[in-house]
């Protein structure tokens, strides 16, 4: 499969980063191919709810900022990861940005699986990132591939506490990977 990962976490070695890559490693033995996308680190705006992609140019977004790689990448994608650290008990503002985006292109319905990646500091967190996520993957008809929330950090923001188990079992799902 084409695996696209959307990254929404500012911190490039941070612990979303860290289990993405777990996630990467195991899904690229499978024979999988995966690009992950730092989106916290691109230019990419809010949707103006302009129309334009709907009135004017089908499926073409009028904002020429860095959104426009990733509209690419979604459309050779066969299965979208959502990865983002959980802020003020969502997924980041920057990762929403992104998925507001995808406005322009419609339905995503030639995306076939998704999965969720979830970090946070304290348990318990997940609730309105999960149901954000179930609810649009369930619109384009995506199935749920796995979800992974992750909580448990030192003050350093590492994943030392129990992070190792996670990272196997992030591993593990990339492994087994169909
Ligand atoms: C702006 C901001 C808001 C946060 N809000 C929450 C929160 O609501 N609940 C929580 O458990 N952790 C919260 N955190 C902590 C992060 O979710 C946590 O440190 C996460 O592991 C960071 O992931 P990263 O290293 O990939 O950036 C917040 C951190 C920031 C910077």
């Amino acid at each position: 499969m084409n695996i696209l990962v959307l990254n929404g976490s500012p911190r490039k070695n941070g612990n979303t980063a860290r289990l993405v890559q777990a996630f990467e490693k195991g899904a690229k033995e499978a024979g999988h191919s995966v690009k992950t996308e730092n989106v916290a680190l691109k230019k990419i705006n809010g949707c103006r709810a302009c129309e334009y992609c709907h009135e004017k140019e089908k499926a073409v977004c009028v904002q020429k900022d860095d959104m426009q790689d990733i509209y690419s990448e979604i459309k050779e994608a066969d299965m979208l990861v959502l990865a983002s650290p959980i802020y003020y008990y969502a997924m980041t503002g920057q990762l929403i940005s992104a998925l507001n985006r995808t406005y322009a292109l419609g339905k995503l319905a030639h995306i076939k699986k998704a999965a969720l990646i979830l970090s946070s500091g304290a348990p318990d967190m997940y609730e309105s990132a999960v149901a954000q996520y179930k609810g649009v993957i369930g619109w384009w008809g995506a199935v749920d591939a796995g979800v992974f929330a992750v909580h448990g950090i030192t003050r350093s923001h590492s994943l030392e506490n129990t992070g190792d188990a996670w990272l196997e079992r992030l591993y593990q799902f990339g492994r087994n990977l169909k």
